[in-house]
C-alpha cells in the first residue's frame, strides 16, 4: 500500500479565477494551461495500520492542517477506496512553494495519483482529474501533459468539470516559459482567499467572466495553429484582466511588487525591439515569460539583469502526472 507519483506544475494561459462552489470545488469559468517540465513535485504515500493519523511532510517540514485541506483530501481517497488505514505522505518540489508558482497544482496532482495507486483505486484519467480537482482546482490540469483545458462544466456534482489534453507536449516542443522569481516568500493572500473575495466584492467580476469564453476559443485555436503571437497576446491580456479583478476587490489585493513591474516593462520593451515575449502572472508577484526556444538565451539574460530578480526557471511543455518506482521513504 505504498506508491510514488511525480507531477509537473502547470501555468494557466487562460486563468481560473473564482469558484461557483467550494465543496466540491467548481470553477466559475473554464481555463487552459501548459503543463511545465521544469517545475515538478514528487510524492510518496503509504497507507498502514502502524500510522495513528495522517502525517504530511513537504520539503522536510511537517505540514499542519490549514485551508489547503491535504488531510481531508487523503480522507476522500480512503473513503472512495473503502480503506481505514492512515497515510504517511512525503512530498518534495524542486521550486519555491506557495509563491504563485502553482505548487498546489503539482502537489495535489502527485498526491492524488500516488494515494489512489497506494489505496488500490483504479481510476480513468478523467476520473482522476475530477478527484484531483476536489483538492485544488488548478491541480486537475496537471494530470495531463502538454496543453490542457479544464472544462467549467454545468452540473452541481462536478461530473462534467474535468481537464482534458488539447495537444501533447510533442506538438509544440519549441514553446518555452521562463518563471522569473522575484520573491519566494509565502504569499500574503492565498489564491483560495483571493478568489473568494473577488467573487464577493469585485464590481467588475461579471465583466471578467463575460470575456473568458472568447479567450478560451481563441487560445485553443492559437495552440492548434502553433501561433505564438496569438497565444502570447491572449495570455497576457487574460492575466491583466484577472489582476484587474483582484486589484478592484475590497480590500484590494495587489500581488505585484516593484520587481514585478520591472519585468512587465522589460517584456514590453523586448517586444518593441522585435523579440517575441509575453508575460503572465498568477496569485503572486512572480512573472512567467512566454517565449520560443530560439529567444530563450537573450530573454533569460535580460531578465537576470533586472533589479529584484533572484532566479529564473526554464520550463517547456511536459508530461502529465505519472507513477514512478523510486520512493521518497
Ligand atoms: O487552484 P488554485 O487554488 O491553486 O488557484 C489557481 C489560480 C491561478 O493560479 C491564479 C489561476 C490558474 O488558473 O492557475
Amino acid at each position: 500500500m505504498k506508491a510514488t507519483a511525480t507531477a509537473n506544475a502547470n501555468i494557466a494561459l487562460v486563468k481560473y479565477w473564482g469558484k461557483r462552489s467550494s465543496d466540491p470545488i467548481l470553477p466559475q469559468n473554464g481555463s487552459i494551461s501548459m503543463t511545465c517540465e521544469g517545475m515538478a513535485t514528487k510524492t510518496t504515500v503509504e497507507f498502514s495500520e502502524q500510522y495513528a493519523e495522517h502525517t504530511v511532510t513537504i520539503n522536510d517540514e511537517e505540514f499542519k492542517k490549514d485551508e489547503k485541506d491535504i488531510h481531508g483530501h487523503i480522507d476522500r481517497v480512503c473513503k472512495l477506496a473503502g480503506i481505514k488505514q492512515h497515510a504517511r505522505v512525503v512530498s518534495e518540489s524542486n521550486f519555491p512553494v506557495a509563491a504563485g508558482l502553482a505548487s498546489s497544482a503539482s502537489g495535489f496532482s502527485a498526491l492524488t495519483m500516488a494515494a489512489c495507486q497506494a489505496a488500490g483505486l483504479k481510476l480513468s484519467p478523467r476520473e482522476l482529474s475530477i478527484l484531483t480537482r476536489q483538492g485544488s482546482g488548478s491541480a486537475c490540469r496537471s494530470v495531463f501533459g502538454g496543453f490542457v483545458e479544464w472544462h467549467r462544466g454545468q452540473r452541481d456534482d462536478g461530473s462534467d468539470s474535468y481537464a482534458e489534453e488539447i495537444v501533447g507536449k510533442e506538438y509544440w516542443p519549441e514553446f518555452r516559459m521562463i518563471a522569473t522569481i522575484v520573491e519566494s516568500k509565502k504569499k500574503p493572500v492565498s489564491s483560495r482567499g483571493g478568489m473568494a473575495q473577488t467573487v464577493a466584492t469585485c464590481p467588475y467580476y461579471k465583466d471578467w467572466l463575460a470575456t473568458v469564453d472568447g479567450d478560451l476559443k481563441v487560445m485553443k485555436e492559437a495552440i492548434e495553429e502553433r501561433d505564438f503571437e496569438k497565444v502570447g497576446s491572449v495570455a497576457e491580456f487574460n492575466a491583466l484582466k484577472m489582476h484587474a479583478t483582484m486589484i478592484t476587490t475590497k480590500p484590494s489585493i495587489i500581488y505585484w511588487i516593484p520587481a514585478t513591474m520591472e519585468i512587465i516593462h522589460a517584456v514590453r520593451q523586448m517586444r518593441e525591439e522585435g523579440i517575441q515575449a509575453y508575460f503572465t502572472m498568477d496569485a503572486g508577484p512572480n512573472v512567467k515569460v512566454l517565449c520560443q526556444e530560439q529567444d530563450v538565451k537573450e530573454i533569460s539574460m535580460r531578465l537576470a539583469e533586472l533589479e529584484g530578480v533572484t532566479n529564473t526557471i526554464l520550463c517547456k511543455p511536459g508530461d502529465g502526472a505519472k507513477i514512478v518506482t523510486e520512493h521518497l521513504f
